[in-house]
């Protein structure tokens, strides 16, 4: 990575609202999923920060799968168009899934993956998401657990990321415009 990179321009959440905001999620599941075990199914990458501090708030038993995902499109738009680069290494059938989501866009992307993993069968399929960008949906998705709304802006860190970088930032910001 260029050590050139330019910083962030503004910090829209501290990394203690974020871990306020998750403890407030991985309660709600607990209550909601009470009795039962989980499988929460994390979208490689960018989740994969959120879905590590989510799991220790979730006091359930549960598992933890990846899919990956390659969409195929330019720049920072998206087409809807996904591949599953790396598929969950136990079936879904019969189980009650969370799919845990970085950030909501167009929504073309969680759509595509809903209706591929409703196929196969799961007891029940949810969808926790850290962000969504309402202003942005082309496809409506319903998000069953939501960190936060925010504006039509590209944001970074707390596993997101431009470029590849800027995931291991404890907070999330924005990125300034070019
Ligand atoms: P969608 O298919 O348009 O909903 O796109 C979702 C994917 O685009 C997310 O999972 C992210 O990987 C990426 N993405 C969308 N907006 C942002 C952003 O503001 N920052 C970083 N990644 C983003
Ligand atoms: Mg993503």
């Amino acid at each position: 990575m260029p050590p050139s990179i330019p910083p962030p321009a503004r910090i829209l959440y501290s990394a203690e609202s974020i871990a306020t905001r998750v403890r407030e999620l991985g309660t709600r599941i607990s209550c909601d999923y009470a009795g039962r075990s989980l499988v929460i199914l994390t979208v490689l990458k960018g989740s994969f920060v959120f879905a590590a501090d989510l799991i220790r708030c979730i006091d359930l038993p549960l598992r933890v799968e990846f899919l990956g995902v390659a969409s195929y499109g330019s720049g920072t738009r998206s087409t809807g168009v996904v591949q599953i680069t790396q598929d969950v290494t136990a079936p879904i059938a019969g189980e009650d899934v969370i799919l845990v989501e970085d950030i909501v866009d167009t929504g073309l992307t969680i759509d595509y993956l809903l209706r591929q993993l409703k196929t196969r069968g799961p007891n029940s399929l949810k969808v926790c998401a850290l962000l969504h960008k309402p202003s942005r949906t082309e496809v409506e998705v319903s998000i069953d657990y939501l960190g936060f709304t925010i504006d039509d802006e590209f944001v970074v860190g707390y596993g997101l990321d431009h470029a590849q970088a800027y995931r291991n930032l404890p907070h999330l910001s924005v990125l300034a415009a070019d």
